[in-house]
């Protein structure tokens, strides 16, 4: 799990009010028997196509990332695909490996108000080639198939409760 310093109420509102307000950011809240329980985005990080996901404590360890992650490619079918992820994060680097993304490298991330420095690794989903053998081009492969039908993802509502 990577190092997180959490928002005030206060920054967190602002910090999704512009996210809200940017046409250029798909924001999706992620429900479980219409339950929020995190949020998955597509936006653009130093001009690339970039992906993140957030799912509340509470909700790890059920394939609700994976879940979310899946949906949101198949609505968003812009390739190639972009993420960052702290090298300590094994949960969610193993969420964008099990999705099809491939480390292509690492990066050492500096220090922010809200992240201490730290080692990223730097993942990338590819387009499919046309035989669809993704082997072929280094992705890994699903290692299961889709198997949480409740979660789905919807655009995320105006007053939330989950704080990132
Ligand atoms: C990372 C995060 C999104 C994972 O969400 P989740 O719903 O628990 O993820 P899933 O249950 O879909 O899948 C987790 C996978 O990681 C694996 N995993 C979890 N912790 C692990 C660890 N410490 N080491 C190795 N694998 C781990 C699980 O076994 C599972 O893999 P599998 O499906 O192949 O068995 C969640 O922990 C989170 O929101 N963290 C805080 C925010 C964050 O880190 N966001 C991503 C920033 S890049």
């Amino acid at each position: 799990m990577a190092v997180v310093n959490p928002r005030t109420q206060e920054a967190f509102n602002a910090h999704w009010g512009r996210i809200l307000s940017n046409a250029d950011i798909t924001a999706l809240a992620i429900l479980v028997e219409e339950v929020p329980v995190g949020h998955i985005s597509c936006f653009k990080m130093e001009g690339l196509d970039s992906v993140g996901y957030w799912i509340a404590r509470e909700h790890w360890g059920r394939g609700i990332a994976t879940r979310a992650l899946t949906l949101l490619l198949q609505l968003m079918p812009i390739r190639p695909l972009h993420a960052h992820a702290a090298s300590t994060n094994l949960g969610s680097i193993r969420v964008l490996r099990n999705c099809g993304f491939r480390i292509t490298g690492h990066q050492l991330s500096p220090a922010t108000d809200r992240f201490p420095e730290c080692e990223e690794a730097i993942l990338v989903l590819t387009p499919t080639r046309p035989d669809g053998d993704e082997a072929a081009q280094g992705a890994a492969s699903p290692t299961h198939a889709v198997q949480f039908p409740p979660a789905h993802v919807q655009p995320w509502p105006a007053a939330s409760s989950t704080k990132d």
